[in-house]
């Protein structure tokens, strides 16, 4: 079997990128809705990962146009909207994915702790380390071990680990995906005997093994039932605590349950690029809109 191509591990030395800072305004609402997370005011709270006017292209086609988003520390924000608006393609972008695809490129920018992810000086690898992805089909290194999957990342080969410090880092590093006690007993049995729910947390496992600050999610629970679906949402709200999630579903359910902001994105007009149309306090996009476009796709009438 082929090993996957969107293997969210990096090879890159640690420290590429660091900073702080946030220098433009955040598009998050206010709102007095007390259910709500609280208003992001930026000379206090931590948003280590926004985009400024960002617009993708495959070729010249724009499919996403002008985003400009903050995603507040240890927060999760849903990225929701009908099928083809970009949801995927600006995700992607976030963490340089999108450039993997022959033609694609992006205007605007995106911003890590305020440092500019595509400039020429950041090294995409390090930034796929810093901002961690799962994808909507788990895609684990089938044949490699459960504990190997961990140590995948060439990152880690590199480090010329003790077998002691590996053990460590697989078991902290399950345990924190909420794998360990289903997986303990066979690390070193293939990745792909796993269930389609357990495979997915084991991409978890490897995104979080190298201490991303932002994990990135598209549809993660798109190919899983219901139980598996509600260990993931689980596990996103154990995960917030640390780090900083942007997630994209179709499930205007699990939108509710699991995010604090949601971004609504649509198509207005048939050939236009994708954009952002609202964004704010997840109760506030679902309970009370602005835009009657939010409110006819939250409220299930389209998309
Ligand atoms: N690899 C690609 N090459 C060219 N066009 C693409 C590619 N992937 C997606 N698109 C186009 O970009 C638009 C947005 O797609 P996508 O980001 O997958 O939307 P969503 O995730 O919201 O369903 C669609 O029109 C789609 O056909
Ligand atoms: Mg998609």
């Amino acid at each position: 079997m082929s090993e996957p191509t969107e293997a969210n591990v990096a090879d890159a030395p640690t420290g590429a990128t660091t900073g702080e800072g946030i220098d433009t305004p955040l598009v998050v609402p206010a709102t007095g809705d007390e259910a709500a997370p609280p208003p992001v005011d930026p000379s206090t709270t931590a948003v280590p990962l926004r985009t400024d006017a960002l617009s993708c292209l495959f070729g010249k086609r724009v499919v996403v146009e002008g985003v400009s988003l903050a995603f507040p520390e240890k927060t999760v924000t849903a990225l929701i909207g009908p099928s083809g608006c970009g949801k995927s393609t600006f995700i992607r972008s976030l963490n340089r994915m999108h450039e993997a695809v022959p033609g694609a490129s992006i205007r605007g920018g995106v911003f890590l702790h305020g440092h500019d992810v595509y400039s020429r000086r950041a090294d995409p690898v390090a930034i796929r380390r810093r901002i961690g992805m799962v994808f909507q089909r788990p895609n684990p290194f089938p044949t490699k071990s459960i504990a190997d999957n961990i140590l995948a990342g060439p990152a880690f080969t590199r480090l010329c680990l003790s077998r002691g410090d590996k053990a460590a880092l697989v078991e902290s590093t399950l345990r924190g995906a909420g794998l360990w006690d289903e997986v303990k007993s066979r690390l070193n049995e293939p990745a792909g005997g796993l269930s389609g729910g357990q495979q997915q947390r084991l991409c978890i496992a490897r995104a979080l093994a190298v201490e991303p600050d932002v994990l990135l999610m598209d549809e993660p629970c798109s190919a899983l039932d219901p139980q598996s679906t509600r260990r993931i949402e689980n596990l996103i709200d154990e995960l917030k605590e640390r780090l900083t999630i942007v997630i994209v579903t179709h499930n205007m359910q699990q939108a509710a349950r699991v995010s604090d902001y949601t971004a609504f994105f649509t198509i207005r007009t048939e050939g236009e690029p994708g954009r952002l149309i609202e964004t704010g306090p997840t109760a506030t996009i679902f309970g009370s809109p602005t835009d009657p476009e939010t409110e006819a796709y939250v409220s299930g009438r389209f998309g």
